[in-house]
């Protein structure tokens, strides 16, 4: 038996519980978590933003030690660390074979499945991943190998915040050198986006939150401006701009608002990347007009367009160099039973990421 936090409605709590994960299926790997963040995204699931099949458990930003593998696995042994993929890509889809493994055909296949029971119900991972358990079931194709002397509290933030913050601006967006660059929504995956914008050597980094609580630590990740949205953002990002814009807006919200409001605070020719994933009945309006006289770009981004097998290497280098704060992005520490009150903080615009330690 294993310890979860099982969610069984809609907006309902969490309750920790033991749950019977399902054998250790071929081609699958057991993993005792050490770490799990909380992501907006699994807010998203819980309030039925997106879709989650239930009873679920949630949590994706997973890492942890391999404790069993499956018939047919290689390359991975029990005692392996490893970060968690929440969509791991099956390397053979059109997606996979054209580049693009982050649109994989198969990403979401474990999630569609349940990964254990609890009395006679079939309960589902969230994500395909369940990290908010102290042990989960995942294909092998999922861990994300890394090394020992990583802390795994650390490196769980590399499986989706990290990946899709830092991947938006430098895989996506691919920012360069010396170009000004806003990232609108200062949670987890904002940070990391500012980090990256940091990474590409961007010259202006205008971070935007509504709440003022993340200045500080926006500033001290490479931000250089702070600013509230609103309808004077735009032209406050113009102003330090020589009056055009920014040429890059990375959105980490997920809501229309935003998404237009990164779209209106480039430049003409500039790049929108839209990250934050939101509700399917929440519009984002465009004129007639605009959309060809300011010849911007949007660009939508799945998991900071990144492939984790490669791009998880790529960032611990950066780790290892002293370039990429992961422990600054870490605000609160939790047990199991405190996922509940990291969504209250999410909802209320308060802290970074909240970080599910396991004992
Ligand atoms: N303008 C700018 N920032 C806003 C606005 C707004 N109008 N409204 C809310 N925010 C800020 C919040 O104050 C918070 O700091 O956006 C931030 C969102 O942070 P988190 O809730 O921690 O979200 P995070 O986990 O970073 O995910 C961001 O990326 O992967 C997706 O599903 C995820 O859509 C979500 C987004
Ligand atoms: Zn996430
Ligand atoms: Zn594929």
């Amino acid at each position: 038996m294993t310890l979860a936090a099982v969610m069984r409605a809609l907006d309902g709590p969490l309750a920790v519980e033991e749950i019977e994960l399902n054998p250790t299926g071929p081609g699958q790997v057991r993993v005792r978590l050490a770490a799990a963040g909380v992501c907006h995204s699994d807010l998203s699931l819980a309030n039925g933003t997106l879709r989650q099949p239930l009873p679920a458990v949630l949590g994706h930003e997973g890492a942890g030690v391999v404790v069993e593998v499956g018939a047919g696995v290689t390359g991975i042994a029990p005692g392996d660390h490893v970060v968690l993929n929440w969509s791991p890509p099956c390397r053979s889809c059109w997606y996979c074979e054209h580049g693009e493994p982050y649109l994989c055909l198969h990403g979401d296949d474990a999630a569609r499945v349940p990964f254990a029971t609890s009395g006679d119900e079939p309960v589902y991972a969230g994500l395909g991943t369940g990290a908010f358990a102290a042990e989960t079931v995942v294909g092998a194709h999922a861990c994300i190998p890394v090394p020992a002397d990583i802390p795994l509290a650390e490196a769980a933030l590399l499986g989706c915040a990290v990946l899709t913050g830092v991947g938006a601006v430098t895989n996506a967006a691919k920012v360069q050198p010396g170009q000004s660059v806003a990232v609108i929504g200062l949670g987890g995956v904002g940070l990391a986006a500012i980090q990256g914008a940091r990474l590409a050597g961007a010259s202006a980094i205008v971070a935007v939150d509504p709440s003022p609580t993340k200045e500080e630590l926006a500033l001290s990740l490479g931000a250089t401006h702070f600013m509230a949205p609103g309808n004077k953002l735009a032209r406050e990002i113009r102003g330090l701009t020589g009056g055009i814009g920014a040429d890059h807006a990375i959105e980490c919200v997920g809501r229309g608002e935003t998404i237009r409001s990164a779209w209106s605070v480039t430049r003409r020719g500039g790049t929108a990347t839209v990250v934050g994933l939101g509700s399917a009945m929440d519009p984002v309006q465009f004129n007639a007009l605009e959309v060809a006289f300011f010849a911007r770009t949007i660009v939508g981004c799945m998991y900071g367009s990144t492939d984790p097998a490669v791009d998880v290497p790529i960032l611990l280098e950066h780790y290892r160099a002293g370039r990429l704060n992961l422990a600054a992005l870490v605000t609160d520490e939790v047990s199991l039973s405190g996922v509940g009150e990291a969504f209250s903080r999410m909802r209320d615009g308060r802290g970074a990421r909240t970080l599910v330690r396991f004992a």
